[in-house]
């Protein structure tokens, strides 16, 4: 933490590392006081594959913040990505003491950690608990427990599990940038966070971050989170694509696809001969004539088959038909023309391009539709310091002894997120 009320969030993202420093205004917006980015290395389909590349890109990045904020920087919120993180929702229940007691923080805790105690795979551990609603008594829909009397208190939680080798990376990486972590937060949730309106999780709805190298999805039914997952495909994927088919180096494909790109061809008779020739860097350098429509065309194909697996996601979590609200993309593909028209058309709902919301100070800079997780967690760690949102276990700085503490009783590291 910088200083101040100041906090520090990093987005170790496949394609930039983005580190930011933010306050929030009187008025309940996130001030941005400092930005660092940085181009990613040493870091493939949002995990980490290379440790001294990706500790070296996120000193550079927090070093940039560092500058530009005025801060230094000792701790940070820092997001948790891959296709190893999966989620399960899961009831826990106390018996209360007899003499109709008040249910205490402690018994909330002590429920969310029996609701917690899920079957794990080999070498996966809980890494992030979030009470959904409480049943007191039978009585159902209870939004917050603490205070009322009872003697049998139950919680429905959204339980998110994961690699511990993977998280452990994380960990190491940033913590070998010079960073200790104040809370590792799952990037999809932070991302609904900066880019879900409250009416859309109320009503039901889906935020898709299409990332550079995978699609972070959180979906809310009734107003708390139901289902987070994140696939391993991402704008990579596109360009990679592109790369093979017009047959240009993949840099080039990148500059076609972000200059040029849109998530479906332009309407028939719309690109005539000439218009359909673009022209592009083909190898060494020499220039190379490609078909715009063709360009269109690939994006389209593998966009189509991303909202697929998104179909199949949504179908085998139970919540088809639950969304009214629909989609909400952010990630830096979002940014592609008419990506929004594509998702209405492939999954039958309502969507739209978000972007973090509430931003104040140097927020210009981050007001896009590839910052919404670096400020969702940002508005996460300022969430924290509200007195009613201070975590009751006191934040994570000492990842080994949290681990070992906790890991004797099988379940991990313990982070959780109050009720919206
Ligand atoms: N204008 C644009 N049109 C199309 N694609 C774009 C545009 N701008 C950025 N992208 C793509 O967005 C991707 C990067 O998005 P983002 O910055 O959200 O990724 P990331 O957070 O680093 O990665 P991940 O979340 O997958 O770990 C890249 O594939 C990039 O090509
Ligand atoms: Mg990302």
């Amino acid at each position: 933490m910088p200083g101040g009320n100041a906090i520090v969030a990093i987005d170790v993202g496949t394609s930039k590392v983005c580190t930011v420093v933010a306050e929030a205004t009187a008025d309940g917006r996130t001030a941005i006081l400092g930005v660092g980015l940085c181009p990613s290395r040493g870091i493939a389909k949002g995990a980490i594959t290379d440790l001294d590349e990706a500790s070296a890109t996120i000193a550079r990045a927090v070093e940039r913040a560092e500058r530009n904020s005025g801060y230094r920087i000792l701790s940070a919120y820092v997001g948790l990505s891959g296709a190893h993180l999966r989620s399960t929702n899961s009831r826990g229940a106390v018996t209360l003491p007899p003499g109709g007691a008040e249910v205490t923080p402690q018994d909330v805790d002590r429920a969310l950690e029996a609701a917690g105690n899920i079957p794990l795979q080999a070498r996966e551990e809980v890494l992030h608990l979030v009470p959904r609603t409480y049943n007191l008594d039978g009585q159902e829909g209870v939004a917050e427990p603490v205070g009322l009397v009872g003697r049998r208190l139950e919680v429905e939680a959204h339980v998110i599990s994961g690699a511990a080798g993977a998280t452990r990376n994380v960990v190491r990486g940033v913590e070998r940038a010079g960073v200790a972590i104040d809370e590792l937060v799952p990037e999809p949730l932070a991302a609904a966070r900066a880019a879900l309106t409250a009416a859309e999780r109320t009503m039901g709805a889906v935020l898709l971050d299409i990332g550079g190298g995978t699609t972070g999805l959180a979906v809310y039914v009734e107003g708390a989170i139901w289902h987070t997952a994140v696939l391993p495909i991402g704008g990579n994927h596109l360009t990679n694509d592109l790369s093979i088919v017009l047959q240009i180096p993949f840099e080039s494909a990148e500059e076609a696809k972000t200059t040029h790109g849109r998530a479906t061809p332009e309407p028939d008779g719309a690109e005539g001969d000439d218009a359909d020739r673009l022209e592009v860097a083909g190898f060494e350098g020499a220039p190379q004539v490609v078909s715009r429509r063709l360009l269109h065309e690939v994006l389209e194909a593998r966009l189509e088959q991303l909202l697929q697996l998104v179909g199949k996601e949504l179908r085998e979590c139970g919540c088809e038909g639950l969304l009214p609200g629909g989609v909400v993309l952010t990630g830096g593909t979002a940014a592609l023309p008419e990506v929004a028209e594509l998702t209405r058309q492939v999954l039958g709902v309502r969507a739209r391009v978000g972007a973090p919301r509430q931003l104040a100070g140097l927020g210009d800079a981050l007001d896009g539709p590839a910052f919404a997780t670096a400020v969702g967690l940002a508005q996460w760690g300022l969430a924290r310091q509200a007195p009613v949102e201070r975590p009751r276990r006191p934040a994570r700085s000492d990842t080994g002894r949290r681990e070992r503490r906790e890991g004797r009783r099988g379940l991990g590291r313990w982070l959780r997120e109050l009720l919206p």
